[in-house]
């Protein structure tokens, strides 16, 4: 489909291009030297200790969850509205997600205190994902967390470069897993990273990313090491030079894009205030330096959200859901994982639409969309 205007586009030119036409030449594409950079210019950027580039974000969960000690039988409390791989690490490792409500209309966040409510003895973690780059509320969930002996695991795949009172988000709690996917505000097609500011946990999240090896093919190859032993039942989930090189330069641009984003946000707030006040954008409260990945907006109830989706896509504009909550896919509601009361996440789950937000967006497109949904939602009303 020709969107003429879609959903998101990438950032992506010839310095990328001159980074990987670099790397081949080089003739080391697996983990090695251009890897090892990207992580130091991660943990300059993020303000991180340690940064350790994988796979993809899917797989930074999987390892987040094996560092933290969550082991089966354990109780994982994470939200619903999140992209399914914020639970799924959880079952990965054969503890039971146990999901939590949204604060409000206006923050999508999980909630602390609807977190409290769902904590029993069995509890071990939280998980959070701060939605759409705009920061959970880190302070009370680091308190419950203390309280409760609990530990906390940040989602970030939406947050690269986002900020709560001068922290980065995912340096908050013990581990913080980027995503790199082609929608993210930093893409190298698949990948990810973790970060945490523990020694121990760095060098274990280390050894787990590639088969629990105590050296690497890189260090053999650099006249390190000759052997090696496995001392943890580790995965390949590394990342490539490839994907690294055009990391390095996708971080070299964030904070522009970063900062576009949010730009285009206040644009997007102004227009359908003016435009179409009835579809409500939230988060204009929000805590913290956003970095603005998406823009969700809240239907008024009663309309029909698939027929104004299908107004606005006949008029050339991509719009999208974030997300389907977990707890309500097939997958989930037979193994019947606990909650207490989801009815806020059911509520704005079932209103929400996703607007077009890109680097490249321009303001007169915003303008377009905004009058766009204005026709569709008259026929999606009635
Ligand atoms: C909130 C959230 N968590 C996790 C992921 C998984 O990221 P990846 O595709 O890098 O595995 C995504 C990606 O879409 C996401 O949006």
């Amino acid at each position: 489909m020709a969107w003429q205007i879609p959903l998101s586009d990438i950032d992506m030119g010839l310095e990328e291009i001159a980074a990987v036409q670099k790397v081949l030449e080089s003739r080391w594409l697996t983990m090695g030297a251009v890897t090892q950079e990207f992580e130091q210019d991660f943990t300059q950027f993020t303000g991180t200790r340690h940064a350790l580039a994988v796979t993809n974000a899917t797989a930074a969960l999987h390892l987040a969850c094996i560092a933290a000690g969550i082991q089966a039988g354990d109780e994982v409390i994470v939200p619903s509205l999140t992209f399914v791989a914020t639970a799924n690490a959880v079952r990965y490792v054969g503890a039971v997600p146990v999901f939590a409500d949204i604060c409000s209309e206006d923050d999508f966040n999980i909630s602390p205190a609807s977190v409290r409510q769902n904590i029993t003895e069995r509890t071990k973690a939280i998980i959070v994902m701060h939605y759409g780059g705009y920061a959970c509320d880190m302070p009370w969930i680091m308190e419950i967390a203390q309280e409760f002996g609990l530990v906390v695991i940040e989602d970030a795949a939406h947050a690269t470069g986002a900020q709560l009172d001068g922290r980065g988000l995912g340096n908050w709690g013990l581990v913080g897993c980027h995503s790199f996917f082609s929608n993210k505000n930093m893409t190298t097609g698949e990948g990810g990273m973790l970060t945490t500011q523990d020694d121990a946990v760095a060098e274990h999240l280390r050894k787990l990313r590639s088969h629990g090896m105590t050296s690497l093919t890189w260090d053999r190859h650099q006249g390190h090491a000759f052997t090696y032993d496995v001392t943890d039942l580790g995965y390949n989930y590394r990342i490539d030079e490839l994907r690294s090189a055009i990391g390095r330069v996708q971080l070299s641009r964030l904070a522009r894009n970063n900062a576009r984003r949010r730009a285009l946000t206040a644009v997007y707030r102004e227009c359908f205030a003016k435009f179409i006040p009835e579809i409500h954008i939230p988060f204009a409260q929000a805590r913290g330096e956003s970095s603005c990945h998406i823009l969700p907006g809240l239907l008024p109830p009663g309309v029909d959200r698939f027929k104004f989706m299908d107004e606005m896509k006949a008029q050339g504009i991509q719009t999208s859901i974030h997300y389907p909550p977990i707890h309500t896919f097939q997958s989930y509601r037979e193994k019947s994982f606990p909650y207490v009361d989801l009815s806020k996440t059911e509520d704005i789950a079932a209103r929400e639409v996703t607007f077009p937000l890109y680097p490249g967006l321009l303001e007169e497109q915003i303008l377009m969309i905004a009058q766009a949904a204005a026709t569709a939602l008259k026929p999606a009303s009635t």
